[in-house]
């Protein structure tokens, strides 16, 4: 029997770690979300009703705080894993796909972007460890997870060629830095915490985001073929989480369990409809 908490779970993967974790009996599972009543509405259209919703934003350390408040009543004071999921992509396409040395011209927009993935990506992650920590101390797993990105990957980037993204990726690298850091703080008491790639995952992307994505994912990988679904992916994630020990606490690995952010041929993961 485990208790998990997913923060940031109102759709995409974080919405599948509720569906796939309380597929079974044993789990408790609690999503945290900025506007849970629209969650709570699918999760009943999809018979999902054991899951229980709590209001929290990851820019909002307040409300995160509250949420731990509300989770420690539901669940009894124990939370076994904390997966920290929630991020913002981008809202701004035509800034998200410029390279650095493009972006003149477009610095107010940019420092928006900017300023708002770091908010969401690399502080929430920390405001949510902290929120949740005395829960996490007092369960038996003790482990957790903040959703990080390939695109973080300096290595990874330079096969790919990807210059886009800047904000993104940067929010990205940072989470893996803040990540070790509390690894750091938090091995003395036992309790680990990973940073954790999915893939290239069909979420809220557009087909033709995926798409460029793909071609341009075989300069890292010859033989991708293209983005697995929410289900491949955090089947692939939840085998990497029951695996990962203390020892390897502060780390920075994919949903295959090292450093290999896309597979070759959709071993160990899969691959979506359409990209087969
Ligand atoms: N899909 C991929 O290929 C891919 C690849 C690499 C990494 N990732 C990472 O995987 C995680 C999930 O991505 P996804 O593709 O499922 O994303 P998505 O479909 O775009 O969903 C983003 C999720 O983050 C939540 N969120 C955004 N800002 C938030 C905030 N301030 N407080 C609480 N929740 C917030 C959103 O909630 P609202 O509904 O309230 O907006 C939504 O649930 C992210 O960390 C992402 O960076 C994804």
């Amino acid at each position: 029997m485990a208790t998990w908490v997913i923060v940031g779970a109102s759709r995409g993967l974080g919405y599948e770690y509720l569906k796939t974790l309380s597929a079974n009996p044993s789990n408790t599972v609690v999503g945290i979300a900025r506007t849970p009543a629209n969650v709570t509405k699918q999760l009943s259209t999809d018979g999902l009703t054991k899951v229980k919703m709590v209001q929290g934003d990851m820019d909002d350390y307040k409300s995160l705080n509250a949420a731990a408040e509300e989770v420690s009543k539901l669940v009894g004071g124990a939370v076994d894993y904390l997966i920290i999921n929630g991020a913002y992509g981008g809202n701004n396409e035509e800034i998200t796909m410029l390279s650095p040395t493009q972006l003149v011209g477009h610095e107010e927009q940019l420092r928006t972007e900017f300023n708002q993935a770091m908010s969401t990506n690399a502080l929430g992650p920390l405001f949510a460890t902290n929120a949740f920590l005395p829960l996490v101390r007092a369960g038996k797993a003790k482990k957790i997870v903040v959703i990080s990105s390939g695109m973080a990957d300096m290595d990874g980037m330079a096969m790919a060629g990807i210059a886009a993204s800047v904000a993104y990726s940067a929010s990205k690298a940072a989470v893996n830095l803040v990540v070790a850091k509390t690894a750091l703080d938090l091995k003395p008491d036992g309790i680990a915490i990973l940073a954790l790639s999915p893939g290239l995952v069909t979420t809220s992307g557009s087909d033709e985001a995926y798409k460029w994505m793909t071609q341009a994912f075989k300069g890292y990988e010859p033989n991708f073929k293209g983005p697995i679904t929410t289900e491949q992916s955090v089947k692939a994630q939840l085998k990497v989480i029951d695996n990962f020990t203390l020892e390897q606490t502060g780390q920075f690995l994919s949903h295959l369990g090292n450093k290999r952010w896309l597979s070759a041929n959709g071993e160990g993961d899969g691959v979506a409809p359409g990209f087969e």
